[in-house]
């Protein structure tokens, strides 16, 4: 992978903060791609499932309603998930306090493409393309061995301690999810987490998102339509502004976000595994003019050097294997190489193709 990227990175926090009534050319997005905005909203009574997660764990009638989630949405919103509140809002304020720095204190942890550890701005090496409305912070959890606090903010001081402790909190909720995924396929409880390399292997990463205002947000995204390539993603949102938009038949569905609630979505390796049982569905992020919008990606992804591809107990002979196995780290690239680009990525490892 590149060591550098194509183009001079610019902060796009900066650039807003500048108070550019405009959006340069390079974030406005094609016609088609653009977001619809306040529309009353098509499908004003859609709402991503929410789920007491109270009701899930360890109970059958739990598995049901993960499964319809899953098979509708590839989404859902989790209260009662056993994320301590305080702890989420103090990680969720600690990064919002690194991206308040002056910029020169945040390019210290400048990122490149060859790891995409640090601070950044770009998704993708391709010269010329249009970019998303939006900074971020990569940084690698596990295997605990690719573990670099030292490349981790140091500012706000306790910002490091607040993302080790939440990022455990969230790996033992992956855990638990992973083993309630696997039974809702009808699955034995291990299944997937053995399919995914075990708990000792996988691995994880968390980006935290930064959209700044926006003078023009129709003609832009904060980041464009994909679906993650991971296993499942926990997403923090933003306690105030809401922006997270899923693909549902043609339209986008507004994730209104409910006090204290994780959002966990399904990723490409999710729906490998189950043989596309489940989807990893598309989503978007919309950003406005008034207002910055920070939220935690938590990504839960397979060991990055096995094979991975659909689970043998879910193929039958009416539904063989849909997809040809690859190892997450060599399918990573193409997405680091190719930026967000809807379902192709995934697409592209259909056996009929
Ligand atoms: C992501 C993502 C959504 C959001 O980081 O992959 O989809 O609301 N984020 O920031
Ligand atoms: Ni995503």
């Amino acid at each position: 992978m590149a060591a550098y990227w194509p183009e001079p990175i610019v902060s796009v926090q900066a650039l807003s903060q500048t108070g550019v009534t405009t959006v340069p050319s390079r974030y406005v997005k094609p016609s088609h791609q653009r977001p619809v905005l306040n529309s009353a909203q098509s499908d004003a009574e859609m709402e991503i499932p929410v789920l007491d997660m109270g009701d899930v764990w360890g109970k059958p009638e739990g598995l049901m309603l993960v499964r319809k989630a899953c098979e509708e949405w590839g989404f859902f919103q989790m209260v009662n998930h056993g994320v301590n509140h305080a702890l989420m809002e103090k990680v969720r304020g600690a990064w919002r306090e690194f991206f308040e720095l002056p910029i020169d204190e945040k390019r210290k942890f400048a990122n490149s493409p060859d790891t995409y550890e640090g601070y950044g701005s770009r998704l993708g090496v391709v010269k010329d393309a249009k970019l998303d409305w939006s900074d971020y912070f990569y940084l690698n959890y596990l295997p605990s061995s690719i573990r670099n606090p030292s490349k981790w903010p140091s500012h706000p001081t306790k910002i490091r301690e607040f993302i080790e402790e939440y990022g455990e909190e969230v790996k033992k909720l992956c855990e638990r999810l992973v083993e309630t995924l696997s039974e809702s396929l009808g699955l034995e409880p291990n299944c997937l987490m053995k399919a995914l390399g075990g708990e000792d292997k996988v691995g994880a990463s968390l980006r935290t998102n930064f959209y700044p205002k926006c003078p023009q947000p129709h003609l832009t995204l904060g980041l464009s339509s994909h679906s993650d390539p991971g296993g499942i993603t926990i997403l923090l949102p933003d306690e105030k502004v809401s922006g997270l938009q899923v693909r549902r038949g043609d339209g986008w569905v507004t994730v209104k976000s409910v006090p204290n609630a994780l959002v966990v979505n399904m990723g490409d390796q999710i729906q490998i595994l189950s043989n596309g049982i489940y989807k990893s569905v598309e989503h978007q992020v919309i950003v406005n003019p008034g207002m910055d919008r920070v939220s935690l990606a938590f990504f839960y992804n397979p060991r990055s050097d096995i094979p991975i591809g659909p689970v043998e107990e879910l193929l039958t002979e009416s539904r063989p294997a849909l997809y040809k196995p690859i190892r997450f780290d060599e399918y990573r690239l193409l997405i680091r190489q190719n930026g967000p680009s809807g379902k192709n990525q995934v697409d592209s490892l259909l056996s009929s193709k």
